[in-house]
């Protein structure tokens, strides 16, 4: 069991070093995850610290008012209270002094903290993050883009410049102490130098839509040697697959959250034996699901809309031909 002030006193010496857990979560305290960035033990400073004040000033006051309670209770027969002292400078001045000087220190540590965090270093490792309904892209200076991984160096400063393509996402990764909007229509900024390897996850968190709680992914933080042979793999996703494989792995990165693969309904239609079959659209005509049908679905989704379901798909106009030729090869192999 997780005593939190034996947490709380090790959280309080700064250059406490954490091994490497097997499961981060497991290493982490009462309230919080592990500390995994720069920007955690800075973070929680401040949150223990007034977390301690509040708890000191809580035990106080009831101690008091139980007291008085008691001290002062009705007494058959005794109708007159004592009479009050008169005004106490000394009193005045120590209960107003003394909170002064603890806000202060929360105010001090959490405006050193916040400008930390919002002070993005000039020189880091950059990643592009495209946040949408429901899912992320990552994409990586050498042009390589994941979805539902993301990997970052260890010990080094990394920027994330984020937009969206819809409405308000949040990017929020617990063990590193780093939330920030994704807003459409502008490009927000974080940052974070991770300070541990292992694994932790992503989350988003502002209610995006139906399947907001679907966007998550892996964080894998490592060395920079495995950092750098990943990345480079991963700047040719479709390296040694046929065109079902690489339609299937798009699926699971790009569609999964709203399109099934076995029959399903989750917000669209199933894509399981589709292929060559009459669809009907919202406005009363048809066509046959072939290879134009799909990509016209693709780019602009909403003018062939299939009844009986919402408009709820964005374009996707940036998939190459390779994605597409990818993703009709999986929808023709789901059969009809
Ligand atoms: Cu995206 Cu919630």
């Amino acid at each position: 069991m997780n005593l939190p002030i034996l947490n709380t006193l090790a959280s309080l010496v700064q250059d406490q070093k954490v091994a490497v857990p097997s499961d981060p979560t497991a290493e982490g305290t009462y309230w919080f995850p592990v500390q995994a960035s720069t920007l955690a033990e800075k973070s929680d400073w401040t949150f223990y610290y007034i977390y301690w004040v509040s708890a000191f000033f809580t035990a106080l006051i009831v101690a008091a008012m139980v007291f008085m309670a008691i001290r002062y209770r009705y007494r058959k027969g005794v109708w007159e209270g004592e009479a009050s002292p008169g005004h106490s400078w000394t009193l005045e001045i120590t209960w107003s002094i003394i909170p002064f000087l603890l806000t202060i220190v929360m105010w001090w540590s959490g405006f050193k903290s916040y400008m930390y965090s919002d002070t993005v270093p000039p020189d880091a490792y950059t990643i592009q993050v495209t946040a949408q309904q429901w899912s992320w892209e990552f994409e990586y200076p050498n042009g390589a883009k994941t979805y539902k991984e993301l990997h970052l160096p260890v010990d080094t400063d990394v920027t994330f410049v984020m937009k969206s393509k819809d409405v308000i996402h949040g990017f929020w990764i617990p063990a590193f102490r780093v939330k920030k909007d994704v807003v459409p229509g502008r490009y927000t900024k974080t940052w974070a130098h991770p300070t541990m390897e292992g694994q932790y996850t992503l989350f988003c968190t502002e209610y995006c839509g139906t399947n907001h709680s679907q966007m998550m992914v892996q964080v894998t933080v490592e060395d920079q040697d495995s950092f750098d042979k990943w990345v480079a793999a991963q700047a040719d996703p479709s390296a040694g697959l046929t065109d079902v494989e690489y339609g299937k792995q798009i699926w699971s990165q790009q569609c999964i959250a709203c399109h099934s693969n076995d029959g399903s309904v989750v917000i669209g239609p199933s894509w399981k034996g589709t292929w060559g079959t009459e669809r009907e659209f919202e406005d009363g005509s048809s066509a046959i699901m072939d290879e134009n049908y799909i990509l016209n679905s693709i780019v602009d989704p909403n003018s062939q809309l299939v009844k009986g379901y919402p408009p709820a798909m964005p374009p996707y106009k940036d998939l190459s031909q390779d994605q597409v030729d990818g993703l009709i090869a999986y929808i023709k192999s789901l059969g009809n």
